[in-house]
């Protein structure tokens, strides 16, 4: 397949919480083009079972590459990354770049007392993919992982440090707490925007670690290794598609990503 440098990188997520994620790469590599899909039709993806999220994930990245031409994919959601990334990276020629081992390297790195949290949805921490990297990426850390339901929904509404929130969070995360992490790892692309209230119920002293900054280290280091990278001097543009109501996406996502997201449009997929 002939790539050239000006395709734009696609990324997808279930909804916002990729967000967090296409803002490290457009900071991180401003000239790169960029389209965003958010599957807000369809979120979220963290109960569902994995047959559908692969399927889901599949018709995706298929309209990223067939009707956008993208060089590359990143899937900005961790519960897609547990259950589809393989099964993308066998069925699509462009190299696609997950969430799971750059947030969790990055983790394993910061920890002095290797002991490490990660919290996810439901989906993620069942699929025991963060388990599985953890063992193959060190076996002297312990990696503690709790699944947050209720998070995702939260985030999804706007609101980020409500007392129903807060009293949520100290439930949820009582047993890190207990365990004395000193590292927790964002393993869902939508905590971040809760990190306040983490922070508040974790301790000043736990780092949080989000996945979407060194998952832009990722992806600089796939166009520079392939050669893809976009040497133009200019601004890439931005693009930004969901599947449920596009002008509420716009609103809500340009609070969270910035003036990039302006507009939105709306993109059918399956039933
Ligand atoms: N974006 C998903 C993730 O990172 C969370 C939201 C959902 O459940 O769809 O796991």
């Amino acid at each position: 397949m002939l790539i050239s440098k000006e395709q734009p990188i696609g990324v997808f997520d279930s909804g916002f919480g990729g967000l967090t994620v296409a803002r490290a790469l457009i900071d991180l590599l401003p000239s790169e083009h960029v389209v965003y899909v958010g599957d807000t039709g369809r979120y979220p993806y963290g109960p569902r079972p994995a047959s559908e999220i692969r399927n889901f994930s599949n018709e995706i990245v298929s309209y990223l590459v067939e009707q956008h031409g993208v060089k590359m994919v990143v899937v900005a959601c961790n519960t897609a990354s547990s259950f589809a990334l393989e099964d993308l990276r066998d069925r699509f020629d462009v190299p696609i770049v997950g969430v799971i081992e750059p947030g969790l390297r990055a983790a394993l790195r910061a920890t002095k007392n290797h002991s490490v949290g990660v919290i996810g949805t439901v989906g993620t921490i069942a699929s025991g993919a963060y388990q599985h990297s953890a063992a193959a990426l060190d076996r002297e850390a312990t990696v503690h992982c709790y699944a947050c339901p209720g998070f995702v929904e939260f985030v999804e509404r706007g609101e980020f440090d409500s007392d129903q929130v807060h009293v949520l969070a100290e439930r949820l995360l009582g047993p890190l707490v207990s365990a004395k992490v000193d590292t927790l790892l964002l393993g869902c692309t939508h905590y971040p925007f809760l990190a306040r209230t983490i922070a508040d119920v974790m301790g000043r002293d736990v780092l949080l670690i989000s996945s979407a900054e060194e998952t832009a280290f990722d992806v600089k280091a796939v166009l520079e290794t392939t050669g893809a990278a976009n040497p133009s001097p200019d601004r890439g543009v931005h693009h930004f598609l969901s599947s449920g109501d596009a002008g509420w996406f716009a609103e809500m996502g340009g609070r969270l990503l910035g003036p990039e997201l302006a507009h939105a449009e709306h993109v059918h997929f399956g039933a």
